[in-house]
């Protein structure tokens, strides 16, 4: 009987509805039992097989169906719609209770300290920054620096070549000629870089270092300037107390040529474990620029006379932190890094 139908059709509706579990499936219902192909839908079509009598009976009872289904899956759909704000609620729930997590800050290498206050000091002098490539051309690295073909430096053992006149600079007084050839006198310059040579890794040494270079070339210039500006570098770097000495060396782009050393600050001279008993730190080398290499870069070394100085960037770093290993720089350590 139709009745039963409808009443089939009801129940089917209300247990599909039970399981319903998002507003797409109520769709899925709504459309499946009262959609123009739905099952109820259908079955109204069959209306015209009743008798006349039983007619509006029937065409109510379906009616009040659907409007009874119509309210069960409003119903539903504010259910479900309650549901899924409470869940997503509960989840955005922030616990302020809970402790924060340490955010990690990075640090400035110890070398970057050093060079960062090396660059300060040198600029508060009057100085600029300049730099030069490190894959360089034997000329600006060797020849033009008074080193000749058969001088020492440029065999292979301490040399990388990448080419018979291309190689890695071994120093960063390639800076100095590069910058000659395109400035004239007053010159003040340092130039921070790396360097290469072709050296095992230890506690001393690296295949890759760094250092400052510095030229000054003006009319006028002398030894006293040099004295003098490095040592207001070394007081400004170590500290007002730090004694300084020159001794005589030799660089084949300076002449005369002097290495500086410091006063060990761990025994004052005396001679310790620190300065390998001699009482004093190498720091440095420089001198006056060679005549020769002023000729070649077309400045008159009889009008101008300039200073030049190679200062090991790891060298100044390890004295002044006393750090015992230049492995450490490159290992890059967060426990070695985070006490800077
Ligand atoms: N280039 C030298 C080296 O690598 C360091 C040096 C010494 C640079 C004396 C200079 C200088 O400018 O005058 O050992």
């Amino acid at each position: 009987m139709m009745k039963d139908q409808i009443e089939q059709i009801r129940l089917a509706a209300v247990d599909a509805l039970k399981n319903a579990t998002n507003l797409s499936d109520l769709e899925n219902i709504r459309v499946s039992f009262l959609g123009k192909k739905g099952q109820l839908t259908s079955l109204l079509k069959q209306m015209g097989s009743l008798s006349a009598d039983l007619r509006p009976a029937m065409g109510q009872l379906a009616n009040d169906v659907r409007a009874y289904l119509e309210g069960e899956i409003s119903k539903a759909a504010t259910a479900l719609q309650s549901a899924e704000l409470n869940h997503r609620l509960s989840r955005e729930t922030i616990d302020v209770t809970m402790p924060g997590e340490d955010v990690c800050i990075g640090h400035k290498h110890p070398m970057s300290i050093v060079l960062d206050e090396t660059k300060q000091i040198f600029l508060g002098m009057g100085f600029s920054v300049a730099d030069g490539p490190e894959v360089e051309y034997d000329y600006y690295n060797f020849e033009a620096l008074n080193i000749p073909k058969d001088h020492p430096a440029r065999d292979t053992q301490d040399t990388f070549y990448i080419s018979e006149n291309v190689l890695l600079r071994t120093q960063t007084s390639s800076c100095q000629i590069r910058y000659m050839e395109n400035h004239k006198p007053p010159i003040r310059i340092i130039a921070p870089g790396r360097v290469y040579r072709s050296d095992a890794l230890d506690a001393t040494h690296s295949p890759m270092f760094h250092q400052i270079e510095g030229l000054v070339v003006d009319e006028g210039i002398s030894m006293a300037d040099l004295k003098g500006t490095l040592e207001v570098f070394a007081k400004r770097l170590y500290g007002e107390d730090v004694v300084c000495r020159f001794r005589p060396h030799h660089f084949p782009f300076t002449e005369p040529s002097a290495e500086m050393d410091i006063q060990c600050f761990n025994c004052h001279g005396k001679g310790c474990r620190l300065c390998k008993n001699e009482g004093w730190i190498e720091l440095l080398g420089a001198g006056m620029v060679h005549p020769r290499v002023l000729e070649t870069c077309n400045i008159d070394p009889n009008k101008y006379s300039g200073y030049a100085f190679g200062i090991g960037l790891e060298r100044i770093t390890m004295r002044r932190y006393q750090i015992g290993d230049l492995r450490m720089f490159f290992e890059n350590d967060t426990r070695f890094l985070g006490q800077f």
